[in-house]
């Protein structure tokens, strides 16, 4: 193996989304790569503990939900639908195990090797892997790609024991619902696994710091997004700032101050979801002169360089926002770089999406910050209500907004909110990554009947031409 790895061209460090479609890339581009996981399975908190074992759960409890309060509606008559969550957790935890096989799968078939166990760079050039039975080696290579990604942040009042007071790791593997779930933090994992478990039978009470939930995204569909999980069962108590969380026998009691009262809140399990922090631990970047900024993340400039010669970073480890799809496109980017390519990402195109029903997601500016901004945009609206497949899907809740620019008429923000959101912003983040105006979206011919006709018809409605709505 020794004389192999004399030869390496780039060893990525950490197999989530970033890492393992960095080391894709390398091996389509013929480069010689190696990839470090320190864990068992590969595909990182995104496939084992993140994005993939959530969306299982989302589409099982929606599914729960569809059976209990929506399929009489359609002349399906279902008695007293009743959940095994065993064998839920047990078809969530099938999807995983495919994806991450799936994973080591495609690193063969591209000829990269892997390796199990700590990666820690020596020195430049200089890796040294640790594997779980304690034996390390040394690897020598042209370039390092650092792709550790991020660990869940803790509240030092409210440590987690893994018990009552947990992260989404082991939000997402619980054996029964809870009876009382509090959530601290209405972002994309507090809302998420809030929704997961209230719709498994959970009285969810979700405490969020700020005045609105689902900060980034466009602020009146946060607030209509609120108003449906609401009417699903979930309590929310914005402006409520949790200081700290108490377990006796195993219930916890969580205190917190809105204004200037004291409120308790008493719960069988608690999920601090207030942010993750990008991780670094052990990988020894410091020692070799690799400069971090104030929020601990690896400071690189826009080919994805360090400030040390050879050692790149991309993904939640570095600066923008902690999303896999991000993690991946910077992977290429970096990879294309260090093979001579010209590889970037398009910050201003990279959509973000709360997989709640519905789904709220969103590609470039809100109109808030339109406004913070004083731009001058104009703002095209269109309700799934007027919608003919979605009154025929019996699913009508929801909005598509654009923000154009008010001269030039190039779209710079898209937000939707419907049931299917994640599937439909990806047809405005390609006309964004082409700079294209409401006008072309407009004139495209969109198929009839689909969801995807709100998309264009919100498009029309920047000029004030919606068809199937008044316009005003
Ligand atoms: P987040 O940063 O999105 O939201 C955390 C929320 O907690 C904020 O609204 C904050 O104001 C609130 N908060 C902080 N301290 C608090 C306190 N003491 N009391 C009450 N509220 C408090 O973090 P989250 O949801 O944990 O997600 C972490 C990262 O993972 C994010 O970057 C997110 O984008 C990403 N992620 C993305 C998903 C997706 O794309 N669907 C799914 C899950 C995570």
């Amino acid at each position: 193996m020794g004389e192999n790895m004399d030869k390496l061209d780039v060893i990525i460090i950490g197999s989530g989304p970033g890492g393992y479609v960095a080391a894709i890339r390398a091996g389509q581009l013929g480069l010689k790569t190696a990839l470090i996981e320190k864990d068992k399975d590969l595909g990182g908190t995104c496939l084992n503990i993140g994005c993939i074992p959530s969306k299982a759960l989302l589409t099982s409890s929606d599914h729960f939900v569809f059976a209990k309060k929506e399929a009489a509606k359609h002349g399906i008559l279902l008695d007293n639908p009743r959940v095994d969550l065993s064998t839920m957790q047990k078809r969530k935890d099938k999807v995983v195990k495919a994806l991450t096989g799936g994973v080591r799968q495609l690193m063969k078939t591209n000829k990269v090797m892997v390796l199990e166990g700590m990666g820690t760079i020596t020195a430049p050039g200089k890796v040294s892997v640790k594997s779980s039975s304690g034996e390390t080696q040394e690897i020598e290579t042209k370039n390092i790609v650092i792709a550790t990604g991020s660990v869940p942040i803790e509240l030092p009042s409210a440590k987690f024991d893994g018990k009552t007071i947990v992260s989404s790791t082991e939000a997402l593997c619980f054996e029964e619902a809870p009876k009382k779930f509090l959530v601290i933090g209405a972002g994309a994992i507090g809302l998420e696994l809030g929704s997961v478990w209230n719709r498994l039978g959970s009285e969810v009470t979700i405490l969020e710091f700020l005045p609105r939930i689902a900060l980034g995204f466009d602020l009146e569909l946060s607030n209509l997004l609120q108003r449906a999980l609401t009417s699903q069962g979930i309590k929310f108590h914005l402006e409520t700032k949790v200081t700290g969380v108490k377990v006796e026998n195993g219930r916890a009691v969580a205190t917190a101050t809105k204004a200037n009262e004291t409120l308790t809140f008493e719960a069988d399990r608690v999920l601090v979801s207030v942010g993750r922090r990008p991780f670094s631990e052990g990988l020894g970047a410091e020692k070799v002169g690799v400069e971090f900024d104030e929020k601990k993340r690896i400071k690189v400039d826009k080919h994805f360089r360090t400030n040390v010669k050879g050692i790149f970073a991309i993904g939640d480890v570095i600066a923008g926002p902690m999303l896999a799809h991000k993690a991946e496109d910077e992977g290429i980017a970096c990879i294309e770089n260090i093979a001579g390519k010209s590889g970037h990402v398009n910050y201003d195109a990279i959509p973000g999406i709360i997989y709640t029903n519905p789904e709220l997601a969103g590609v470039g500016i809100t109109e808030d910050q339109a406004k913070e901004k004083g731009m001058n945009v104009r703002v095209g609206k269109f309700p799934f209500r007027a919608n003919g497949r979605a009154l025929a899907n019996e699913d009508v809740e929801g909005v598509v907004k654009f923000i154009a620019d008010a001269k030039t008429d190039r779209i710079l923000g898209a937000h939707i909110l419907q049931h299917t959101a994640s599937e439909l912003i990806a047809e405005p983040a390609s006309v964004i990554e082409f700079g294209g105006s409401s006008e072309d979206l407009g004139r495209t011919t969109h198929s009839h009947p689909t969801l995807s006709e709100a998309v264009k018809e919100a498009a029309l409605a920047v000029e004030k031409r919606a068809l199937h709505i008044m316009n005003r």
